[in-house]
């Protein structure tokens, strides 16, 4: 299949784009590697093997590959190349055809990624985009090294089909990890040195099992781990934001007052469209109650702005909903039509100036509300968790438990907790001063 014959590769590099579950699995996959024996290289260019670990969810992903692919032809060492992630998932014989890459690796299939780059070694055509019901998780091998802020995905796939999705046609319909194969992983996730997890899934609050234990239930687990100091979920859908999950943030103190929950967009007419089956209302109502569990809750969205049909007047309704919220931070996207979603096929395509403007709009009120959050964090104390090296010397970054990154001079070490007082607050990051340093 490929350009050229190969050999087994020695060393790897790869390269994930997209959400923060692709992260998740592209380094599980250089675990997998590396338990293969193959070196890592932050370097694509010079490495024997390239994970292009991919995503499908708005425009111009595909075409990022085959150029990506190209850059690596040109400059690398003709590397042996893998597609992996959504774009392998809803393209993969596209890709082989055009691009003539050695390995098309779904995203439920990754964990037969050695198996697929030795058959590519050996000339073999190495294409999965399988997704067997047995979960790959258990073929994974165990986590080494670990940041302080680690990822756990819990939960897989989606079945909303909301209309402008690729989700639910690239990772599947949902799916829930086993609650003893996550706390087992979580508990190795700390004896490694995470201090904080954030628990994974497409549609994370939708995760239960058998019991009816509840994302809320797996919380509760997750607190009773000694040495884990704090936990956060993403992405959450409002139709799965129980009762029992709003308590757990009253009542959790390793919860952090953080939750991304996406609307999309503020009229019910294009909530409709988009098949949210959720209304402005039933949506306002819920962070009504998550506000009264956690008053100090730092709230989070994702947007879509020009879907299919929507009017000036129907955009305002996005504006006067982030108005009314006051988001601490959000995402907001243009739309993109999705090959083979329902949407892809609707009428009354936003013209491309309406949609540049409507964006520029949004995302001017959103930085007023995240620049007015920021700036009623200062004068706060609250604990920081400690990431990484700061610019300057002396100097280190953190997460505030709002999930604000601030920077501070201090001799604390990356992984431990620091209470500080916030001092000052720009847009995107913030001040603080060290107090004492809290009991680990
Ligand atoms: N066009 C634009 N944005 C999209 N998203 C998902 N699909 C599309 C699309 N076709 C956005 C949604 C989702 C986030 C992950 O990406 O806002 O919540
Ligand atoms: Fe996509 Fe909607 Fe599922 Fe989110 S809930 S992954 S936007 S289909």
């Amino acid at each position: 299949m490929s350009a050229t014959p190969k050999t087994q590769p020695k060393t790897f590099h790869v390269k994930s784009f997209g959400c923060q579950m692709n992260v998740y699995d592209g380094d599980r996959m250089a675990e997998l590697m590396a338990a293969q024996g193959m070196v890592a290289t932050d370097d694509a260019n010079a490495a024997d093997l390239v994970v292009l670990n991919t995503c499908h969810i708005r425009e111009k992903a595909t075409e990022k590959v085959f150029s990506d692919i190209g850059r690596l032809r040109k400059h690398g060492q003709n590397p042996m190349i893998a597609v992996a992630g959504c774009v392998a998932q809803a393209e993969g014989e596209e890709i082989v055809r055009r691009a003539k890459v050695d390995v098309v690796v779904g995203p439920q299939a990754y964990h037969n990624l050695p198996d697929l780059v030795a058959k590519a070694a050996s000339g073999a055509s190495a294409v999965d985009t399988d997704m067997p019901v047995a979960s790959k998780f258990g073929a994974l091998p165990a986590r080494r090294r670990v940041p302080p802020s680690a990822f756990l995905t819990v939960q897989e796939g989606c079945d909303k089909f909301c209309t402008y999705c690729v989700v639910p046609y690239t990772r599947g319909a949902e799916v829930s990890r086993p609650f003893d194969a996550i706390i087992d992983e979580a508990k190795s996730l700390v004896d490694a040195g995470a201090r904080e997890i954030t628990l994974l899934g497409q549609n994370v609050n939708a995760w239960d099992d058998d019991a009816g234990t509840g994302l809320h239930g797996l919380i509760r687990a997750l607190d009773r781990i000694d040495g884990l100091a704090r936990i956060r979920y993403t992405t959450s859908h409002p139709n799965d934001m129980k009762d029992g999950l709003i308590r757990a943030h009253a009542e959790v103190e390793k919860l952090m007052p953080f939750l991304h929950l996406p609307v999309q967009a503020g009229n019910d007419r294009i909530l409709k469209a988009m098949n949210r089956s959720h209304s402005r209302d039933s949506y306002l109502r819920i962070l009504d109650r998550v506000r009264e569990a956690r008053p100090d809750i730092a709230l989070s969205g994702d947007f879509i702005v020009g879907f299919p049909g929507e009017t000036e007047a129907e955009f305002a309704d996005t504006l006067s909903l982030v108005d009314a919220v006051g988001y601490a931070q959000c995402f907001s996207f243009k739309y993109s039509p999705r090959p083979g979603t329902p949407a892809a096929e609707m009428d009354g395509a936003v013209a491309p100036e309406a949609m540049d403007d409507r964006l520029q709009r949004l995302q001017a009120a959103l930085n007023r509300d995240q620049a007015a959050f920021n700036a009623a964090t200062v004068g706060k104390s609250c604990t920081l968790l400690i990431e990484r090296k700061g610019k300057l010397p002396g100097q280190m970054l953190g997460k505030s438990p709002w999930l604000q990154s601030v920077h501070l001079m201090t001799d604390a070490q990356i992984g431990d907790l620091v209470e500080v007082e916030i001092v000052q607050a720009g847009p995107n990051s913030l001040a603080g001063v060290a107090k004492v340093k809290a009991a680990a």
